[in-house]
């Protein structure tokens, strides 16, 4: 039976979730911010974060799915692309964790190739112990060093994303 150790509580999500947002506000102040969520994970971190943001923004989604081949790379599958011109506009990429990094590092690479002004990451979580590639996580709620944790938009093959607060998996 997996155990599920309570890690992080719903209200200190919530507490960290809104320091970010008005964070972001201050920073893109007279920019043109499009926040763009990694599906499907970032999908309940967008949905607050974006209610705690307090100038104009826009938002829109990009599907990316790591799977497991036979480098130790990995390859990404694209399986959506955004629907809004990023060209000239400040892209904030939202993403449930940042790991090795090499999700994110494909995604940059894709999305600077739609000829953004600025590009920047906010991650609910930023894990830090396995980064394989050099990637600055601009903006992240809490930093864990190791683990591996679901609830919030976090899954274990795609099952317990619905838990409303965030907890270490030990199967
Ligand atoms: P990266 O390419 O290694 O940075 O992996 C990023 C993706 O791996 C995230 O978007 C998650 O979907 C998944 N992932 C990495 N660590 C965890 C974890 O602790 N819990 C759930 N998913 C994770
Ligand atoms: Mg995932």
């Amino acid at each position: 039976m997996p155990q599920f150790i309570p890690l992080i509580k719903e209200q200190e999500i919530q507490r960290q979730i809104q320091k970010t947002g008005q964070q972001i506000s201050k920073d893109y102040k007279g920019k043109d911010l499009v926040l763009l969520g990694v599906l499907k994970g970032s999908f309940i971190f967008l949905a607050d974060l974006t209610r705690k943001i307090s100038i104009d923004h826009e938002i829109d989604l990009i599907g990316a799915s790591s799977y497991e081949g036979t480098s130790s790379t990995g390859q990404i599958l694209f399986t959506k692309q955004p629907d809004l011109e990023l060209k000239d506009r400040d892209v904030l990429l939202v993403e449930d964790i940042v790991d090795t990094g090499n999700t994110l590092l494909k995604i940059i690479e894709f999305i600077t190739l739609l000829d953004p002004r600025s590009i920047k990451i906010c991650s609910l979580i930023d894990k830090r112990e396995r980064r394989e590639v050099k990637i600055d996580v601009d903006y992240s709620c809490f930093s864990l060093e190791k683990g591996f944790i679901v609830g919030f938009g976090l899954d274990y093959n795609e099952k317990y994303r619905n838990l409303p607060a965030i907890y270490d998996l030990k199967l």
